[in-house]
């Protein structure tokens, strides 16, 4: 949640912190601001409610000397409503500075202040910070002895990107259990919540460790372990391009990273070979599968698949819910930690919890370098490249490849890897072209308050995705439901015209399915059917039908899962909802 930005160098600072602010507004959109210092060294703090593109404009309506210093922020709100006076930058003395993260004994540091007479104008956690650094400030002169000095009594998460009053040539960071990286360029460096804000200008970048401080100015950069010993800095190169930051032509970054599917997909199982097959998963008795929203949907896929086809016991559990329970690990127990971002607050708690616990943990993930690739004992990346819309299509997708891959060596079936080598044919060709019947269906049901989803087995957890997909992007309440749980209450729910998303592609429960959607549709249910070319219904218990390819079940979800997105996409573009960036939600929760 919230994006920061810093910039030191020769080029216009407002200008780069627009930009970056603009790369990071996926993680958070409700309010924004900047600070920079301009050739007369006076401070300008500028902020505006909503979106990036009214603070630019803002700042267009603004006189603004030049300026080649500034800090920047795009906030999700956690402490106080979106408003000017709650939107970061914060000041305080000889203080100025933006935060990502929640500072969780922020009241006890504020009535500790206050007893000195600090005064406070906001509702937020990050005014405090503020306070709390100046005031060390006041009594210890070392910028980075005094940054460390405050940090250690916050609890909680951040990174922080700080200006002094008195040092206009310097930005100061450090950060714990929030993301921070500091880019590398020429004659002008960077400091970002990620790569994205910058890589514009430079692939080069430095991954800040938890309570590493950073001292960069237009030239220089050094950091300082937590010992203050300056410590070599390791350069990284980022390898995702600009471009891939781009819509590329389609109308939204939703529909294009749907549309990149195939080539991810495709990547992932080419991998196989050399990367996959000789891990083993089955040597573990029992494995746990932590993630949050729709990486724990993909979770539920793992779960049907490792349990069918490995015949191991697998837990999925709510990252949230994992790390506040008595989490039931044994020294044989395989955690894997599933986050397409592998920055979520809740994902990486768990995974902390998993390794004191002593699993063996491997970690899923997109983002390179990710505080939950740099926990976990393992990592496999699913090198999806950058996903900018809020609601996943790809990562989801990605995830699930991934699972699918660790059985396999297992299966053995090559049936079923000549079907996964050729995935992005069956993608293309046979499931991202029906784009009419998916518009058709989003004309029934877009004007709808309630749908259901329905459907058995692996059906059911791509049910689970797909309803959450609709839900957060076209704001109609949907629910998921295994197809035979209806009856035992949800059902009372089905009026006449309710539309009900069926699944049905695994012949070993088809027909059971089958009942339980007649069920529905005897009760006055809009029966959206999903099946396979595999199913010759002849009966006609259904509105409206969509058939897709037939594959084996370890696929299935994969050509079910972008049909459901494209339904979700063109649902909501009939609603005019904003598609990117969905209300009330940001990519990367970094907040518990
Ligand atoms: C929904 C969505 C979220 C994420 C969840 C976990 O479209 O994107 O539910 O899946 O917040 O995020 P990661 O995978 O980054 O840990």
């Amino acid at each position: 949640m919230c994006g920061i930005i810093g910039y030191v160098g020769k080029q216009n600072a407002t200008n780069m912190l627009l930009h970056g602010l603009k790369k990071l507004e996926y993680r958070g959109y409700d309010s924004s601001g900047i600070a920079i210092i301009d050739s007369y060294n006076n401070f300008q703090i500028i902020k505006s409610i909503g979106k990036i593109s009214e603070l630019e404009f803002k700042i267009n309506n603004n006189t603004i000397q030049k300026n080649n210093i500034g800090i920047g922020h795009t906030r999700w709100a956690t402490h106080g409503i979106p408003n000017e006076v709650n939107a970061h930058p914060h000041e305080c003395g000889d203080v100025i500075l933006v935060h990502n993260g929640i500072i969780e004994n922020y009241i006890e540091i504020k009535q500790e202040l206050e007893k000195e007479n600090v005064e406070f104008y906001t509702q937020t956690d990050t005014e405090v910070a503020c306070a709390y650094i100046n005031f060390i400030y006041s009594k210890e002169k070392d910028k980075i002895k005094c940054i460390k000095e405050a940090t250690k009594h916050f609890k909680g998460s951040y990174a922080l990107s700080i200006i002094f009053k008195d040092d206009i040539n310097t930005i100061y960071a450090t950060r714990l259990n929030s993301p921070l990286v500091i880019g590398i360029s020429k004659d002008e460096n960077f400091v970002s919540s990620d790569v994205s804000a910058f890589l514009k200008f430079t692939n080069k970048y430095i991954l800040l460790n938890h309570l590493e401080y950073a001292k960069v100015s237009k030239d220089n950069v050094t950091i300082y372990n937590d010992n203050l010993e300056i410590i070599q800095n390791t350069i990284n190169i980022a390898n995702w391009s600009e471009s891939e930051y781009e819509k590329s032509g389609y109308d939204h970054f939703m529909l294009k990273e749907i549309y990149e599917q195939p080539k991810v997909l495709k990547n992932i199982f080419n991998r196989y070979e050399n990367e996959f097959k000789d891990i083993d998963i089955s040597k573990y008795s029992n494995i746990h599968i932590v993630a949050c929203g729709s990486a724990m949907h993909a979770g539920l896929i793992g779960k049907y698949l490792i349990e069918n086809y490995l015949n191991i016991p697998v837990n999925v559990e709510i990252a949230s819910e994992y790390r506040y329970k008595n989490t039931l690990i044994n020294n044989n127990t395989l955690v894997i930690i599933l986050s397409q971002s592998g920055e979520t607050a809740d994902t990486l708690a768990a995974l902390k919890i998993a390794k004191e616990k002593n699993a063996t943990t491997l970690a899923i993930v997109n983002v390179v370098g990710s505080s939950i690739s740099r926990e976990a004992d393992k990592t496999i990346y699913t090198y999806a490249g950058p996903e900018i819309a809020v609601a996943t299509t790809k990562g989801y997708t990605s995830q699930v490849a991934i699972l699918i891959s660790l059985i396999l060596n297992k299966i053995n079936d090559q049936k079923v890897l000549n079907e996964l080598n050729n995935i992005d044919n069956i993608l293309t060709n046979s499931v991202l072209n029906k784009i009419e019947e998916f518009k058709d269906i989003a004309d029934k049901i877009y004007n709808k308050n309630d749908i259901f989803f329905i459907g058995r087995g692996i059906d059911y957890a791509t049910c689970m995705e797909g309803s959450l997909k609709l839900k957060e992007i076209s704001y109609i309440h949907s629910e998921a439901y295994p197809a035979g749980e209806l009856k035992h209450g949800t059902i009372s729910l089905i009026e006449d015209f309710t539309p009900v998303i069926a699944i049905a592609t695994d012949k070993n429960i088809y027909e059971k399915t089958i009942s339980n959607i007649k069920e529905t549709k005897a009760r006055g249910a809009y029966v959206i059917f999903i099946t396979t070319e595999e199913f010759d219904t002849t009966d006609k218990f259904y509105d409206i039908k969509l058939v897709l390819p037939k594959t084996s079940n370890i696929s299935s979800s994969l050509i079910v899962i972008p049909a459901l997105q494209l339904i979700s996409y063109y649902t909501a573009k009939n609603k005019n909802c904003d598609i990117d960036k969905p209300k009330n939600l940001a990519k990367s929760v970094t907040v518990e």
